[in-house]
């Protein structure tokens, strides 16, 4: 509470969405412990959790688990919210971009260090052997990381960034981690650290209504299967939700989030141009597609010193 001025009261029962309460002052930690112990709530609110409000910025970090322990692939920041200058209601993640600038130098040591050499020792002392991707949902406050969340998987949109920004070979570093003998010169260009000081940009496209409604009323895009392939000029478009068109050589757009436009460049400027010019054709074959705009807006502005 001291360091951050803040606390969270959260009723550890299912409360309807209800049952949390994020207090700045003493006063707002006996309204909400009124709400919780007083009224129709006290049932959810058996057990009452108390924790810090975390304050600062979100960022998700990524590293491969497994033979040898961990290799990272570093962290992303991820638009939760489906509108511009997150605003409306919380989504699956509308877009991303990587590498993350704004953290202090040595953020990759103090995360693996803080926090994941810390999580492999207790799953180490619990008897748990496991391989596969961690995703850390981090918040970095003023006194450095703070975990919101573990996944056991990767994050989408963060793989397909992360998969754009990153040259090494993923399939080489995944067969590593599950114990597989692999070349030594496939496994050093595997692990090598990534060289280029370029910047990557996702842009997500998602069906009309989403995230809520069946979107049975929009327009499905038709769209030529040339679209997706190979990169080319580091730009892909990952497809999510798509099935083969009426005609040959296409496919139809399905619901929610449907793709993913990444791109990489020499700045955030850079990429996110690359990146809306192709959302930008996409959108003129399928103009019920609906994306943020504001993806990596603020970091370019941040990279060239203008906020
Ligand atoms: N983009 C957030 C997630 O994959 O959970």
């Amino acid at each position: 509470l001291k360091r951050t001025g803040g606390t969270v009261l959260k009723a550890s029962g299912l409360a309807a969405g209800k049952g949390v309460f994020v207090c700045r002052d003493a006063d707002d930690v006996e309204e909400g412990l009124r709400h919780l112990y007083h009224t129709d709530m006290a049932k959810a609110a058996a057990t009452v959790v108390v924790e810090e409000t975390l304050v600062g910025r979100e960022v998700s970090y990524f590293t491969f688990l497994g033979h040898g322990g961990a290799t990272p692939l570093g962290f992303a920041v991820d638009f939760k919210r489906l509108e511009d200058d997150d605003r409306g209601p919380n989504t699956g993640g509308m877009g991303c971009y990587a590498p993350v600038p704004w953290l202090p130098v040595g953020a990759g040591h103090l995360v693996e260090e803080r926090i994941v050499k810390p999580l492999l020792a207790q799953l180490d002392a619990e008897g748990i052997a496991y391989t596969g991707c961690l995703y850390v949902g981090i918040m970095w406050t003023p006194t450095g990381p703070e975990v919101v969340e573990f996944n056991v998987r990767f994050g989408d949109p963060e793989a397909q960034v992360l998969a754009v920004y990153d040259d090494r070979d993923w399939l080489a570093l995944m067969a590593d981690k599950a114990g597989l003998t692999i070349a030594p010169e496939a496994l050093a260009a595997a692990t090598a650290k990534v060289a280029h000081k370029q910047r990557a940009v996702a842009v997500v496209l998602a069906s009309k209504g989403y995230p809520f409604g069946s979107g049975a009323d929009a327009a499905p895009g038709r769209l030529p299967l040339a679209l997706f392939g190979a990169e080319a000029d580091h730009l892909s478009v990952f497809a999510a939700a798509v099935r083969p068109g009426d005609a040959a050589g296409t496919v139809k757009t399905g619901l929610g989030r449907v793709l993913t436009v990444c791109a990489r460049g020499a700045d955030f400027a850079a990429a996110r141009a690359k990146a809306y010019a192709k959302v930008g054709e996409i959108k003129a074959l399928w103009p019920d597609a609906r994306c943020r705009t504001d993806i990596g807006a603020r970091v370019a502005r941040e990279e060239k010193g203008l906020a």
